[in-house]
């Protein structure tokens, strides 16, 4: 007997699956390549975030790599995620539980990532920001970390950063727990909340990468080194 699937549901599981596949995987290759930042050579920094996006940018096709594999799955989940957004029937106010708030908050930090995102690549990718570095990190990798922490001396753009890093890990975290329920990988209330739990953690790691590699900017080895520790 043949299945007929509904678009609408469709159009959903893709919204999800690009959520962590390709979105989520790699924003951990990119939060490993910017965590190059901390790595000081012979008491300079930025040597080997430098190689890392040269490297990066040396990819064959890696134009068509970042087309397919990250702008279109990106603009589709956005998209979709802003559609979604608009639709939503918030109840956290009448239902004060965690995962009424969670239903708010994952569509609060999608409208900030769509802003946030959008800054970011016109910024960093094509340099396109007026009044900021008119230089695109990927195509001038010798001066990567310097443009980088040249913005980052700007405390308005560091905090854009901290709360645009801080609101995309919360999206993934809690995206992660609620791919995994709607797939059906985790079945059962007691599994349920230990996924959650598995998910903060992984949650509040990414943080820490994340913010340790911005850190890394503008002070020599990140967090450790504004401790004293690096
Ligand atoms: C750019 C703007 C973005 C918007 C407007 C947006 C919006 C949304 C919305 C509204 C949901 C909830 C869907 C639901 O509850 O059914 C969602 C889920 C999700 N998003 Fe995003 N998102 C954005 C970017 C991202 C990025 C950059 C990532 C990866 C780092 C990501 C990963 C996820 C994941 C993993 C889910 C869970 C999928 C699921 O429900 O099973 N999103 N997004």
């Amino acid at each position: 007997m043949a299945v007929r699937l509904s678009s609408t549901f469709v159009f959903r599981k893709l919204h999800q699956l690009t959520g962590i596949l390709p979105l989520g995987i790699f924003l951990l290759e990119h939060f490993y390549t910017n965590s190059k930042a901390m790595t000081v050579v012979n008491g300079t920094p930025g040597l080997e975030f430098n190689k890392a996006v040269a490297d990066l940018q040396s990819i064959p096709y890696i134009i068509f790599i970042e087309i397919g594999g990250i702008f279109i799955p990106l603009i589709y989940h956005a998209v979709y995620g802003l559609f979604i957004t608009w639709e939503m029937r918030p109840n956290n106010v009448s239902y004060p539980y965690p995962r009424n708030w969670f239903y708010t908050i994952q569509r609060v930090t999608g409208i900030i990532l769509f802003f946030f995102i959008t800054f970011h690549v016109l910024n960093f990718r094509f340099g396109l920001i007026p009044g900021l570095n008119d230089k695109s990190v990927a195509d001038h990798s010798d001066m990567a970390y310097d443009i980088v922490s040249g913005e980052f001396a700007n405390w308005t753009i560091f905090a854009v950063y901290l709360v645009g890093i801080t609101a995309t890990v919360w999206h993934l975290a809690n995206g992660l727990w609620l791919f995994a329920v709607d797939w059906g990988i985790v079945i059962g209330e007691r599994a349920q909340r230990f996924a959650g739990y598995a998910c903060i953690a992984v949650g509040l790691l990414l943080l820490v990468v994340g913010i340790n590699a911005q850190v890394a900017f503008i002070h020599k080895g990140g967090l450790l080194g504004l401790i004293g520790l690096a």
